[in-house]
């Protein structure tokens, strides 16, 4: 398959302030009723990191980063971004802030295609007015077709040239999650979260998600939050990981540290159970990406 090797303008045009995306997550604590899904959470993301957030079910990672994003509102705590508290910020914005995020539940328009769904994500920088907007002007016009540009860049660097028109509702599973880190990119975020991008996924297309991840990362220096079961790749791409259970931090160093760390390895393989996710014996923490 064509794989695009220009840098989309997104990244061509971002200079020292563009990127900075210094996160500090202080002592965050988060409850439903009685049930502890986060205690005193402490974490930081440097600007070019690549973080993976790891942890069995029900761990609190979805939560912690629906904290971050703006979908919960923690009891305690605070979130640094850029040195400017963003903890009770709206998703609005937080996203104008530059933080962009994925779903662990697929969050698209099913009954509309590929390039509408990304003009969405794109919206947060239209600069026009309702007024303009409605009659078209040649300001408007310059400005929709920069917007296009952009889209067409991030569609040709994620392959989906195939599928730009169709409804995203007729694609394969891996192929929707490949739509929604498009919206993402096209919010043009400072810091990236992704909540289990390679999730149902088929092994060719997970192989074509860390060739994507890799090149934002470690190619253009996007700053990344990733949430992630599949320890292979986890471990393989990740600058860190931060390890997550039963709501609190168990562990974080390099993948090679946290690897070895038994608090880590008795968390994952204490039950020795296959846990519907991928985490077992087998393919566990030592596995390594072929
Ligand atoms: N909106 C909510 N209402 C009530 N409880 C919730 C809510 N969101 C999360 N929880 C609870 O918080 C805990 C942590 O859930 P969370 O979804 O953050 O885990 P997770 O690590 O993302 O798990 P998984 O790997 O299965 O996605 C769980 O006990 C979950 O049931
Ligand atoms: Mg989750």
């Amino acid at each position: 398959m064509k794989s695009f090797r220009g840098e989309p303008e997104i990244y061509r045009q971002r200079d020292q302030g563009r990127t900075e995306a210094e996160l500090e997550v202080k002592s965050l604590s988060l409850s439903f009723g009685g049930i502890q899904a986060l205690s005193d959470i402490d974490m930081e993301v440097h600007t070019g990191e690549l973080v993976a957030v790891i942890g069995p079910n029900g761990a609190g990672k979805t939560s912690l980063l629906n904290c971050m994003t703006g979908y919960y509102r923690p009891q305690k705590g605070r979130i640094i971004f850029n040195g400017k508290d963003v903890t009770r910020h709206s998703t609005h914005s937080l996203t104008r802030v530059g933080i962009g995020r994925t779903f662990q539940n697929i969050e698209l328009f099913p009954g509309m295609t590929v390039l509408s769904n990304m003009m969405l994500g794109r919206h947060i920088h239209c600069r026009y007015g309702l007024i303009p907007g409605c009659f078209f002007s040649p300001s408007v016009r310059k400005e929709e077709i920069r917007h296009r540009r952009i889209l067409e860049e991030i569609i040709d660097f994620l392959e989906m040239q195939a599928i730009r028109n169709k409804p995203v509702g007729s694609l394969p599973y891996g192929m929707r999650k490949r739509v929604e880190l498009g919206r993402a990119l096209a919010l043009d975020p400072r810091l990236l979260v992704l909540d289990e991008p390679f999730a149902g996924m088929t092994l060719e297309e997970k192989e074509d998600m860390v060739r994507f991840l890799l090149e934002l990362n470690a190619g253009w220096g996007q700053t990344m939050i990733l949430v992630e079961h599949d320890m292979s790749i986890v471990m393989s791409i990740s600058t860190r990981v931060t390890v997550l259970n039963f709501g609190e931090k168990l562990a974080e160093g390099t993948p090679e540290a946290v690897q070895s760390d038994p608090k880590v390895i008795a968390a994952y393989l204490g039950g020795g159970q296959e846990n519907g996710n991928g985490l077992s014996r087998d393919n566990g923490l030592q596995a390594d990406i072929g």
